[in-house]
């Protein structure tokens, strides 16, 4: 028999397969993302979008995964290609299917990196590196920029070395407990980590809960984020990105869990694992992931600010404003410390668990062995990660962001769904998912899935095509070089009524860009007059962009954007203007190419994984007809 399931791993046991499930969608998705998308869409007006999506997809998507892979598990296919081809029994299920080693893989190259940076601040929390000292002044914006490679300056970070060297050690790791195997590796990691998540994030929690009034309460955070607002619910994109939150938190339509589920026995539970692994991402998602960095944020920065903190970047709640309040308090060291170890163990667990779908497939159907199912895995994934942070400013993080982690999960899902309830059928899915259950689902999710939840993910689906933008524009960078010598801030405060003529002059800049086909950038010296305002005295740069913006049109850029340095005032953001002098560096970058980069890197996984497949299937069938078995 060519489909030998005896000899596949299995989880060591009950309490362990949870936890690893746990800690497959447990990660930075619950403890940054939710915090910056409820912030993002309003706080309040996001949680009835929210716990729709996760009666009407979240749930009924984490027993569709289960059952898919545990029933491909039984004739010892752990992934998506094998998986599909068992219950549509189409030869182009299979080809399908490969979305479930595409997507994973992709997600990793660039999971993996923010696993990194949350790995390199708990060394820099550790250092201190981040505090400010006498002469040198951090901007922690800055600092995270410029440690990604955002920006053209070199304050903090003399290039990109620190954070290879972070990403470095994270792939070993990960490579690690891939190489250990699944009861071995994978849950070896989540029985250590994952009390030590819950850990500290009972440790960071108290610490937010007991920091009294500083600039706001904990009230003022929580009430922002539990306060419903009905005037919301006809905002589809509220709708679209709770959506996204709940696919994304969950793990759903990567072929993952179903990854997990393929080491389970037939008669395992899985309506129920399912349910708990769902509940305890909730609990995390929603109790923890709303009481350390809101709360915090509210206390420190008043409740009024959490909303624009939040709104200026996915990032900004963990890595900026976290660390900036952090710091401002006793014992930076420890809780910084403990917070960036929180979100990497956070991380690592769902790493790992997004690259065992590939070493699953090399082992399961290549019938490689699992170390060099590990090491193959490994070498896509660094020599595909590279492009990811050498070129993050060109915007290659976020295209991949943009497929992978926020439409390719909703189209797998959607496939999913449908060979679950239209294709294999309602009928036999159902039984398959009761099969061993000690819980019965109840019989209104029969029709949620049938109906519901196909209908409302195209409906999500259509959404995000509709809102993509696929037409690459040019990214415009502005950067302070003289950071060290001077102690302000640099605060943006754009009005609304200016966004018309902002995007005016922008739009020539991006079309000087476009035509010339390279980075244009100019540098600038600024005067700050104490009062609010500032005035350029010289703007010299690339003659092709002085052609289309020139020192006044800069000026009355820098005006409309509202940038102003202002005095900071112990660890607190607002206060008064100053005057100061500074020197700018404005650069325009084209990024066409590197997204052109990031997506052909992507289709190039679907080729390469579509030609695997199609090979390893050829050469079964032309077994089974040497041997005269059935394949
Ligand atoms: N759920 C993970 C988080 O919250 C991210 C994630 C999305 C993921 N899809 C996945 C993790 C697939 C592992 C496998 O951060």
């Amino acid at each position: 028999m060519a489909e030998n399931s005896a000899s596949r791993e299995q989880w060591g046991s009950r309490i362990g397969l949870i936890l690893a499930a746990a800690g497959n969608a447990i990660g930075i998705g619950n403890l940054l993302r939710f915090p910056g998308q409820a912030a993002n869409n309003g706080g309040g007006a996001f949680m009835i979008p929210y716990f729709v999506s996760l009666l009407v997809f979240g749930i009924p998507m984490m027993w569709i995964a289960w059952t898919i892979g545990r029933y491909g598990g039984r004739y010892g296919h752990g992934t998506l290609p094998g998986q599909f081809d068992k219950m549509w029994r189409k030869p182009f299920a299979k080809y399908i299917g490969v979305i479930g080693l595409a997507l994973p893989l992709i997600f990793c190259l660039y999971y993996t990196y923010i696993e990194a940076w949350c790995l390199g601040y708990s060394w820099f929390s550790l250092t201190g590196n981040y505090v400010d000292s006498p002469g040198r002044v951090v901007d922690l914006s800055v600092y995270l920029q410029e440690f990604l490679g955002d920006l053209p300056t070199h304050a903090y970070f003399p290039g990109l070395t620190a954070a290879f060297t972070f990403l470095l050690i994270t792939l070993a790791l990960n490579i690690f407990i891939l190489y250990r195997g699944v009861a071995g590796g994978i849950e070896l990691l989540a029985k250590i980590a994952m009390p030590l998540l819950v850990l500290f994030c009972i440790i960071l929690s108290v610490r937010v809960f007991t920091l009294g009034q500083i600039n706001g309460t904990v009230w003022d955070g929580l009430s922002f984020l539990y306060t419903p607002d009905f005037s919301r619910l006809g905002d589809p994109l509220v709708w679209m990105a709770a959506a996204g939150q709940i696919f994304f938190t969950l793990s759903i339509g990567f072929g993952s869990l179903e990854c997990y589920a393929s080491y389970l026995s037939d008669n395992d539970d899985i309506a129920l694992t399912g349910l708990t692994t769902a509940s305890a991402n909730e609990f995390v998602e929603v109790i923890f992931g709303s009481m350390i960095a809101i709360p915090a944020a509210a206390v420190f920065f008043g409740a009024d600010r959490v909303k624009e903190i939040a709104g200026s970047g996915t990032f900004n709640i963990g890595m900026i404003s976290m660390p900036e309040i952090l710091r401002s308090l006793p014992g930076v060291e420890f809780f910084g410390t403990i917070w960036f170890l929180l979100l990497f163990f956070a991380a690592f667990t769902s790493s790992v668990a997004v690259a065992q779908p590939v070493v699953a497939f090399f082992q399961d159907e290549a019938k490689l062995s699992r170390k060099t199912s590990a090491m193959l895995i490994g070498i896509f994934w660094l020599l595909g990660t590279i492009p990811v942070i050498w070129f993050k400013k060109y915007g290659v993080f976020d295209e991949m962001d943009f497929w992978a982690g926020t439409v390719g999960l909703v189209v797998c899902a959607a496939i999913e769904v449908i060979l679950f309830a239209w294709i294999f059928g309602m009928g036999p899915s159902w039984e398959e998912l009761h099969r061993g259950a000690e819980i019965k689902v109840p019989r209104v999710f029969y029709y949620v899935i049938k109906y519901v939840t196909p209908f409302a993910l195209i409906g999500v689906l259509i959404g995000f095509f509709y809102s993509a933008n696929l037409t690459p524009t040019p990214k415009i960078n502005l950067a302070v070089t003289d950071r060290h010598t001077f102690t302000g801030e640099f605060v943006n405060q754009t009005g609304p009524q200016a966004a018309a003529e902002i995007d005016r002059l922008e739009a020539a800049v991006k079309a000087a860009v476009t035509e010339t086909g390279r980075d244009l950038s100019a540098w600038a010296e600024i005067e700050f007059d104490g009062a609010g305002g500032r005035t350029v005295t010289t703007f010299q740069g690339d003659p092709a962009l002085q052609r289309v913006f020139n020192q006044d049109q800069f000026a009355r850029w820098l005006e409309l954007k509202g940038f102003t340095y202002q005095q900071k005032r112990d660890g607190q953001a607002a206060s008064a203007p100053i005057s100061a002098k500074a020197t700018l560096m404005f650069e325009v970058l084209n990024t066409g190419p590197f997204i052109w980069l990031a997506r052909i890197i992507m289709i190039a996984f679907f080729i390469v994984f579509g030609v695997i497949v199609h090979a390893i299937w050829q050469a079964r069938s032309a077994e089974a007809a040497q041997t005269g078995g059935t394949a």
